[in-house]
């Protein structure tokens, strides 16, 4: 069985963050959402990952490389030259596919558990294409499958105005070598784009069997900042109850006397944090200096952050970024990398901004 990955797409809705940066490339609890997807692939056994890549690609090849750091993981990359579709995505794969079972996983998709279980039902079922749904309460932006009362597909719809069920698509599929006759044959759907949808459609509707998965763990699509800030959540409660107490404290991190860490923190090498209080379950990140502060649960600050003076809680705080006397809680916040945030001293006294196109500020 080989694995997909689809990492193009430009992340407009993360605009800032995404102008430089790849949105899978953006960390939950400090590491690359589109890491945590290989590293599903690979815990599942699977070994020959393709990624599809788009205008982010050069990026994205420079973080990953040929797989070599996520073990035994080899990784071909297939440039997608415009983005037109998750059906075109698997169409222009054929040539690596060939004609094994594939696992596709999109690279801005996080879901609990894993996928060692998907993997294993549909590796010892002759199932053309697995499925995976989750009930949301609103899944219009979502594709969306109507089960009959046997359990069995009936129809999927991409996108519904009016959803037919609450059952979403989860950004993972499994497929055998039929999907490229379906992928051939559908066409352009009104966004202008070939659909994975139609095309699992077009496999029920000419008698091919789709086993529909339901999960029960939780899923996040990360499209906007809010999808971000609940991963990042969501992955620490799950990485830290899977890590022994021991393991969470790096031996080279320096904690003063002074400070109060919570049990469920993990902090990285070589962090140092003084006379500060950290509530978990958050994440410090390598290097990163911690001084009189408060970190409150749900924070991701990673490597070499400086945080002077603030309280901070329930955001993500990007590499090399500098949070400084803070006069209210940062909270709920997504900063990018080498950012700074802090007050100013000098006269006249005012707001002063210098920010990118599409930032987002809210001032109290
Ligand atoms: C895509 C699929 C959709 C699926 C979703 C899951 O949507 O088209 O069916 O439910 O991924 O993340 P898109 O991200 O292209 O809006």
């Amino acid at each position: 069985m080989k694995g997909l990955i689809l990492s193009g797409g430009k992340g407009t809705r993360l605009y800032p963050l995404t102008y430089t940066r790849a949105k899978q490339l953006i960390p939950v609890a400090n590491k690359p959402i589109l890491f945590r997807v290989i590293e599903s692939i690979r815990n599942a056994g699977i070994r020959e990952i393709g990624i599809v890549i788009g205008s982010t690609g050069e990026e994205i090849r420079g973080a990953v490389g040929n797989g070599e750091q996520f073990g035994d993981v080899k990784i071909t990359y297939i440039p997608q030259e415009s983005p037109d579709g998750l059906a075109h995505a698997v169409k222009i794969s054929q040539d690596f596919l060939q004609d094994d079972d594939f696992v596709m996983f999109l690279g801005d998709n996080v879901i609990q558990g894993g996928i060692n279980q998907l993997v294993e039902e549909f590796t010892q079922h002759a199932w053309t294409s697995q499925i995976v749904l989750k009930e949301v309460l609103d899944p219009r932006a979502y594709g969306v499958a109507k089960l009959r009362e046997d359990g069995s597909v009936e129809y999927l719809v991409e996108k519904p105005k009016e959803p037919p069920s609450k059952l979403a698509l989860v950004g993972i599929y499994m497929f055998d070598h039929h999907i490229f006759e379906a992928v051939h044959a559908i066409k352009p759907s009104k966004r202008g784009e070939l659909e994975i949808t139609d095309a699992i459609q077009w496999l029920a509707e000419n008698g091919y069997t789709i086993y529909p998965h339901i999960h029960q763990g939780w899923w996040v699509d990360t499209g906007k900042p809010t999808d971000m800030l609940e991963a990042n959540s969501l992955v620490m409660e799950e990485i830290l109850s899977e890590m022994a107490e021991a393991e969470r404290v790096s031996p080279s991190a320096v904690i003063n006397h002074n400070s109060m860490i919570d049990h469920r923190v993990i902090v990285s090498e070589g962090a140092l944090i003084t006379d500060s209080i950290i509530r978990g379950p958050a994440t410090i990140g390598a290097h990163a200096r911690i001084e009189n502060s408060y970190v409150g649960p749900y924070t991701s600050i990673d490597k070499n952050v400086t945080i002077r003076n603030c309280e901070v809680e329930r955001s993500i705080i990007l590499e090399e970024s500098t949070l400084e006397d803070l006069p209210t809680r940062l909270q709920d916040s997504l900063i990018g990398r080498k950012a700074t945030v802090k007050r100013g001293t000098e006269k006249p006294r005012a707001l002063k901004m210098n920010l990118g196109d599409y930032s987002n500020i809210q001032i109290i």
